[in-house]
């Protein structure tokens, strides 16, 4: 019976860990990083529309005018009902902080995950054929849109959906 308790005390105290780490910023953000991801992605939310996102990313991640955030940007080319472009996960899960250009990707093996701005949230690459690459069941329809030394964008047939694919852990 002792063990038992000991056993539940170890289980709830471990759950705990996963809960308190799930909930805070990804550990490899610098408080810097962390400030421009932030930027970004309310710029992009009040943008209104996924059409927006790419100028809005542009406008507040530009190398030339200080600090960016290395990062990818996923660019959703058509809306769907119930995945809004105004949400900040929603947004914050189209953006990967990492230099991510089609060369990159294309090498990933299916089932890879690619953990996102949304924390504990990943993409995971679904088919890596090279007539039709899709991270989350979503086609790139235009790998490279915008390569900069420091930033990336590609077009997206449609917006991801992170309740489905997003994984839930890291
Ligand atoms: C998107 O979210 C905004 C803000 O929460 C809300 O006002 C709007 O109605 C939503 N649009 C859709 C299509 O869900
Ligand atoms: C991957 O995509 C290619 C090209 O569209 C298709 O022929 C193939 O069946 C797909 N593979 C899987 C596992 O879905
Ligand atoms: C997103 O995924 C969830 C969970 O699978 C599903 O219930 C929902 O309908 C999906 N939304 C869209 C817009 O496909």
């Amino acid at each position: 019976m002792a063990t038992t308790k000991h056993l539940l005390l170890l289980f709830l105290l471990i759950l705990t860990m996963i809960t308190i780490t799930s909930s805070t910023s990804l550990p490899f953000l610098t408080t810097e990083q962390n400030q421009i991801a932030t930027k970004i992605i309310d710029a992009m939310i009040s943008s209104g529309s996924f059409e927006d996102w790419s100028g809005a990313f542009l406008n507040n991640n530009d190398e030339l005018n200080g600090p960016v955030l290395t990062s990818t940007l996923f660019l959703p080319k058509t809306s769907v009902e119930g995945i809004n472009a105004t949400s900040p996960l929603v947004a914050s899960y189209h953006i990967v902080p990492q230099w991510l250009d089609f060369s990159v990707i294309s090498l990933m093996m299916p089932f890879s995950r690619i953990p996102t701005l949304l924390s504990g949230h990943s993409i995971v690459v679904t088919n890596n054929s090279a007539s039709g690459f899709t991270l989350d069941g979503v086609l790139i329809s235009e790998p490279d849109l915008f390569v900069s030394p420091s930033i990336v964008i590609h077009r997206m047939a449609f917006p991801f959906n992170f309740s489905r694919y997003g994984g839930g852990h890291i």
